[in-house]
């Protein structure tokens, strides 16, 4: 299947902010709670804000549900069916659509899969994040790759749609390591994994030892080389980047993650969670608390957690537009992108970057980062955005 970015999608996105410990480089809204987590109170906030959030946006066809965190496996197949049935109750939902749920690969949570797919899910992301478990130590997992791939097949015996997550361009990850464990992680993909270069997020443990020189990450050089190497191999076996960090065989794309990236419209429900809705012809950014119980008490206060909800500007979007859109391979439409600016792209600007390789004009006029732009796509789309 082919899926055409003319067609508008809605999406919603659900945060489950709970995770067992934080890793140390994630600076992802997640927290740590020693005490059991109230599920049926969390879930009849989530119903809440759902029904707000369609009494501003009603009429939409939901085509896509993403369930993210934290880790949203750690939530109780009954909590996860309650919150689907709310998604149902207050806008119609479309006969394929698409209920993605992010898990982390331990063998408790794979126990949970079949009550998630008895629950509506029918597609699971799995944070794999390596195949050697020196590595995964490092990154302060709690599983073992045996384990995380063991739990990647409970997921593909349970869930036509699966994909995986790798961390790459770790401290120390020669050219040689990176592509066994890529190789491996082919053998292991069933249609689309993600595959993150190791960035050092401000105010995590990382950035700590980063700082003092205890935490060496590869050179931009050889992050580049990794980078390079992770397109062409993916691409021989069938699994090309169709955005920057994702890959998937032809039609198997997260079709929630391109609501974002085709800058459609989304809701988003939970805590720290963002959304951007049209509403009365304005297109608006909406953000909630991201503190799991001030959002909770919000909710149960005033029926929504909401601290942003701000219209943009024409300008606003059209940035917004090229920083997401320029992140797949599909590239983005001009016209689109003129509609919104009210003025087209700077001619001058987009042939520079041509001339520099950076970005090319595909047959049907769509605009697209070329292999050599994507690692630098922030100033491509700085340049374009000037
Ligand atoms: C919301 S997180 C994780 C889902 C789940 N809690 C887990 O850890 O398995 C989504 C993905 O972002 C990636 N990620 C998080 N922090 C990162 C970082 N600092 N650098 C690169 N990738 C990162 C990881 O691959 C992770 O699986
Ligand atoms: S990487 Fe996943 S499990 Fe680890 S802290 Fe972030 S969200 Fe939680």
């Amino acid at each position: 299947m082919t899926i055409s970015s003319a067609t508008a999608a809605f999406g919603v996105y659900l945060h489950w902010p709970f995770c067992l410990s934080k890793c140390p480089y994630c600076d992802f809204n997640s927290h740590v709670r020693h005490a059991a987590i109230d599920e049926a109170r969390f879930a009849a906030a989530f119903s809440a804000e759902i029904a707000a959030t369609a009494a501003r946006a009603p009429g939409r066809t939901v085509a896509t549900i993403f369930f993210g965190g934290g880790t949203p496996s750690l939530m109780q197949p009954a909590t996860v069916g309650a919150i689907l049935d709310a998604v149902g109750k207050h806008w119609a939902v479309a006969p394929d659509v698409e209920v993605t749920l992010e898990a982390n690969p331990t063998s408790v949570e794979a126990t949970r899969f079949a009550g998630y797919r008895a629950a509506g899910v029918n597609r699971v992301s799995l944070g794999v994040q390596s195949l050697d478990d020196a590595e995964l130590k490092k990154l302060g997992r709690m599983h073992t790759a045996a384990e995380a791939l063991a739990a990647v097949a409970v997921a593909r015996a349970n869930f036509d749609r699966t994909s995986f997550d790798l961390i790459y361009a770790r401290p120390g990850q020669t050219r040689e390591a990176w592509a066994a464990e890529l190789q491996c992680a082919i053998r292991e993909a069933a249609e689309h994994f993600s595959l993150y270069q190791l960035t050092i997020e401000p105010e995590t443990p990382f950035a700590a030892l980063h700082a003092s020189g205890k935490l060496v990450i590869p050179a931009d050089d050889d992050a580049r080389e990794l980078y390079d190497l992770t397109q062409e191999v993916t691409a021989r076996a069938g699994l090309p980047a169709y955005e920057i960090s994702n890959h998937a065989r032809p039609g198997a794309e997260c079709r929630h993650n391109l609501v974002y990236w085709r800058y459609h419209e989304y809701a988003g429900i939970g805590p720290g969670a963002h959304g951007r809705l049209t509403i009365d012809g304005k297109r608006r950014a909406t953000a909630t608390d991201k503190r799991p119980e001030a959002w909770l008490s919000k909710v149960e206060e005033r029926g929504h957690g909401l601290l942003t909800d701000e219209a943009l500007t024409r300008e606003e979007q059209a940035d917004e537009f090229l920083l997401m859109g320029l992140r797949l391979a599909e590239g983005i439409d001009p016209a689109r992108y003129a509609a919104l600016a009210g003025k087209p792209l700077d001619v001058a600007r987009i042939s520079s970057l041509v001339g520099d390789g950076f970005v090319e004009v595909a047959p049907d006029g769509r605009l697209r980062v070329t292999r050599s732009g994507f690692p630098v796509l922030d100033a491509v789309v700085a340049d374009l955005a000037a």
